[in-house]
């Protein structure tokens, strides 16, 4: 053999390790898949190692073309353009409608990741939507709404891994006849897990799989939607009563203008999804859930999209100025058939 050609080999030899070791170092990289859903690891695959707080700044995006799924994976939204960034990156989802598809599709996987529900334990404030829902002429009797909570309560083994219960809980109430989601609650697993790691306390399981609010809540509507006969794609309105997350209030308070007291109630300000306000409250830790159900569940809920979000404060009165803490927004989102033209 020329000597060119055993060097020619020995350099494909050291190229192909260099390359094996490139790979490994890539994989072993990667988020524990462990503790994410397999279609949120099968987006994260070309992202870089900590992709807990994913650098935004650098997350490319093209209007209604580019899919920046990165950007939806940010779970602590700081910043006004970051939120903007995660909205456009929602929309984009639900007009390309290539979104990866949630593989939670049977109510049969909330027993097995560990969830029970509760159609009891939840508290169906009437007082947050009652001038709304009277305005809107939907019905704020039980039925046709009906609270249901879901807990990660019950430990589960599976392929050999202890997913054990992380006290999680979701709380709504749904109304399938009228097409319209009340959230009370969300403490998501990944959310438990995390307050434990930033306390110091061992918690060595990874979440379920099944672990967000958009899959446990799709699961849910759909089953409360087959019960009574009623379409799954008829979800119209998502309310969340009294916002407590001082990331979501701050992205209020900045649409408004920054002037939290300038929040009035019902029928408080409305903001389109065409504009970076509207953007930003989609991008926003409580809209994101129900972002989430319209990009993962894109087929059962017929393409539909957020075209516009309502913030208002039941307890607002004009003239009466309170400190930021005190103010508890309500936001109502609501859902359309798409593709929007949201841009
Ligand atoms: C608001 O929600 C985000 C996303 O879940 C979370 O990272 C953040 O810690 C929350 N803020 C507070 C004050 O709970
Ligand atoms: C708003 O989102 C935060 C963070 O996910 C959650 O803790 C809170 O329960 C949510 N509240 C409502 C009413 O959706």
């Amino acid at each position: 053999m020329a000597r060119s050609s055993i060097i020619r080999l020995v350099l494909a030899g050291v190229t192909s390790l260099l390359l094996l070791f490139h790979a490994r170092v890539h994989l072993t990289s990667q988020p524990a898949p462990s503790a994410r859903s397999t279609s949120a690891v099968a987006v994260q695959q070309s992202l870089p190692a900590n992709t807990h707080v994913p650098d935004l700044a650098a997350a490319t995006l093209e209007p209604a073309h580019g899919l920046p799924f990165d950007a939806l994976h940010a779970r602590a939204v700081t910043t006004w353009e970051s939120a903007i960034q995660k909205g456009s990156a929602f929309i984009c989802a639900w007009e390309s409608g290539t979104a990866p598809q949630s593989e939670f599709l049977q109510y049969s996987d909330l027993d097995k990741w560990g969830w029970s529900s509760d159609p009891e334990n939840v508290d169906f404030n009437v007082g947050p939507v009652r001038a709304a829902f009277s305005d809107l002429g939907l019905s704020i009797n039980s039925p046709p709404n009906q609270k249901e909570s879901c807990g990660h309560f019950d430990d589960k083994t599976t392929d050999g891994t202890l997913y054990k219960a992380t006290g999680a809980e979701y709380q709504q109430t749904f109304n399938v006849e009228q097409g319209i989601i009340i959230v009370a609650w969300i403490h998501s697993p990944v959310a438990v897990i995390q307050e434990y790691k930033d306390d110091n306390y061992q918690w060595p399981w990874p979440a379920p799989q099944l672990w967000r609010w958009s899959d446990v809540s799709f699961l849910l509507w759909q089953q409360q939607c087959s019960d009574s006969g009623k379409p799954v794609a008829g979800l119209e309105w998502v309310f969340h009563e009294t916002i407590m997350n001082d990331s979501t209030k701050a992205l209020i308070f900045q649409a408004l203008g920054g002037n939290a007291n300038s929040i009035t109630s019902w029928p408080g300000k409305t903001f389109h999804a065409c504009t970076d306000a509207g953007k930003a409250l989609i991008g926003s830790p409580n809209a994101s859930g129900t972002a989430w159900m319209l990009a993962q569940h894109n087929t059962a809920l017929a393409g539909k999209v957020i075209d516009r979000i309502v913030v208002y404060d039941p307890a607002a009165q004009p003239g009466r100025n309170r400190p930021e803490a005190q103010i508890k927004p309500c936001m109502a989102i609501h859902v359309t058939d798409g593709p929007s033209g949201l841009w």
